[in-house]
């Protein structure tokens, strides 16, 4: 046996259960004793998938979500161009998957996995996944919006005090009537009891509302909310589901989707029971197009992104970002991704050479390779690896030439279909509008307008004018707020509130 073969197969033997990813190559030749493999215990310590265009990086989250399924492990896969949900059918014979099982040695069993297909509020084919504006909180939705830190900090307010007055804010319709009610007359005196929030920033806000209505955020924001629940599930057969969350009728954009996977993953570790450390997770989810998470992103938002990464761990959930280049992402958020599947990058720039050796610094030191030249030469569908072993000590580098799926590497036929049969659809298909802020504000708006009494003196004025009923005039309410409140139906919708991570709802209303 090689030294090479030796070193490999010891740091990545494992005792518990394991992702096989393939097999080593050390001087441009396989070896067989090299087998590299990705223990499930180790899937909470986060991991990474980066690589140029078409190297790969969508067969390997595959590879992944397969082998994940077959153990019992809950999958979700953020499906940005579609080309993932084929995994529902079993793959191709004759083509480049059973080319490379043959190269690796191993038998090509073409299988299909137990799919969800699901669609960020049924925006194209899967089963509608719907959020409420209240439960998505200041720091999610200030991010769709492109907020600053005042504006989300106001956003915040206004949730505050949404939540103390009892008004469900549902969709983006709620929101709008009261952001609209803090801009009108009836609502300057509450402007002012919230605190610091300028009437200019209500204007801004509910501008950038009507660009996020007509951006998907009318089809997203509303009920039945997604249960969260649906998500780690398994399958009869013992399999874990594997969520699809397909996103190509999405893909124009990108705040909108890749926001409301970041809330998917804080409803996860809000929702989850803490579950120590398991031998197996419970759920992976593969975030993708994960770089677009952080532009532009806030403090505030950023702060919470890595205390959801590092925190959801003990929910027994791994999170693999993945996406061009590692660089896009935090340092804060690259420190704790413990396993890294990195493919072939490209230096056709003087930035991509900036790009590769900094992520070469982010590298253990390899006794093997020259990590420039293994980075650069790698093939379509090799990486090179290196994770967490059971122990938890960083595994040496390797150049990896990965096993292929075992399912369609391709689109699925019929994702429509497949998501209409779903029991998940007679739940989630129709949209629900239930009483809430807006219903609740315009009718308060309206009782606080009485009519005024015709004095005489005011007929007598125009004593030619034909009968006619006078519009009513409004008459400014002390409180306007204070009738709604001491109501039956103010009162049970007051209940205490919490906010969670990102300033979400945790106790829903
Ligand atoms: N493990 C593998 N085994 C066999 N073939 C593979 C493997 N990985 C990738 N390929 C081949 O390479 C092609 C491109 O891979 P893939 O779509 O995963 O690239 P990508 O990095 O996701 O690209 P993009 O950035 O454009 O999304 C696949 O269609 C497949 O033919
Ligand atoms: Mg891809």
């Amino acid at each position: 046996m090689s030294e090479f073969g030796k070193t490999v197969g010891e740091a990545y033997a494992v005792e518990g259960p394991a992702i096989e990813l393939g097999l080593g190559v050390h001087e441009g030749k396989l070896d067989k004793a090299a087998t590299v493999r990705l223990p499930l215990a180790m899937l909470t310590r986060h991991g990474l998938i980066a690589g140029a265009t078409g190297t790969g990086k969508t067969r390997t989250m595959q590879l992944l979500a397969e082998q994940l399924s077959a153990a019992g492990v809950a999958v979700v896969v953020a499906d940005m161009k579609g080309d993932v949900s084929g995994i529902a059918q079993p793959g191709e014979t004759g083509g480049p998957a059973e080319k490379r099982a043959k190269e690796l040695e191993q038998s090509f069993e073409p299988t299909g996995f137990p799919v969800e297909y699901l669609a960020l509020g049924g925006i194209g084919p899967g089963v509608p996944v719907r959020a409420t504006v209240s439960d998505f909180g200041a720091i999610l939705l200030g991010k769709i919006l492109e907020a600053n830190e005042t504006q989300e900090q106001s956003l915040s307010l206004v949730f505050r005090y949404a939540d103390e007055k009892g008004l469900p804010v549902v969709d983006l319709a709620d929101l709008r009537a009261l952001l609209a009610f803090f801009d009108s007359e009836e609502g300057k005196e509450d402007l002012r009891g919230l605190g610091g929030v300028a009437s200019a920033t209500i204007g801004v806000l509910l501008r950038r509302l009507s660009q996020l209505e007509d951006g998907g955020g009318r089809e997203f924001f509303g009920e039945p909310q997604f249960e969260i629940a649906d998500l780690p599930r398994t399958a009869a057969d013992g399999r874990g589901v594997i969520s699809c969350l397909e996103l190509p009728a999405v893909q124009d954009k990108p705040k909108l989707f890749s926001t409301i996977l970041m809330w998917l993953l804080a409803e996860l570790f809000e929702q989850l029971p803490e579950a120590g450390d398991l031998p197996q997770p419970k759920l992976v989810f593969f975030f993708d197009e994960a770089h677009l998470l952080f532009a532009d992103a806030t403090n505030a938002f950023l702060d919470s992104v890595v205390q959801t990464v590092r925190l959801i761990r003990s929910k027994g959930v791994g999170v693999f970002f993945i996406t061009h280049n590692s660089q896009d992402l935090p340092a804060e958020v690259l420190g704790q991704l413990g396993n890294r599947i990195q493919h072939a990058l490209r230096t056709f720039t003087p930035q991509d050479a900036k790009a590769l050796k900094a992520t070469i610094s982010t590298f253990p030191t390899s006794e093997f390779y020259d990590l420039k030249d293994l980075l650069t030469l790698l093939g379509t569908g090799e990486a090179a690896v290196t994770i967490l072993s059971e122990s938890g000590v960083p595994t040496p580098v390797v150049h990896t030439r990965l096993r292929a799926p075992v399912a369609r590497m391709a689109a699925a036929d019929d994702v429509a279909g497949a998501a209409k049969a779903s029991p998940l659809f007679a739940k989630y298909g129709n949209p629900l509008d239930r009483e809430s802020a807006r219903e609740i504000l315009a009718s308060r708006i309206e009782r606080s307008v009485k009519p005024v009494p015709e004095t005489e003196a005011e007929a007598s004025e125009e004593p030619s004018a034909p009968r006619r009923r006078r519009a009513p005039r409004p008459v400014a309410v002390k409180d306007p707020l204070t009738d709604f409140l001491t109501s039956r139906q103010g009162k049970t919708m007051q209940r205490e509130v919490i906010r969670g991570v990102f300033g979400m709802l945790r106790k829903r209303l």
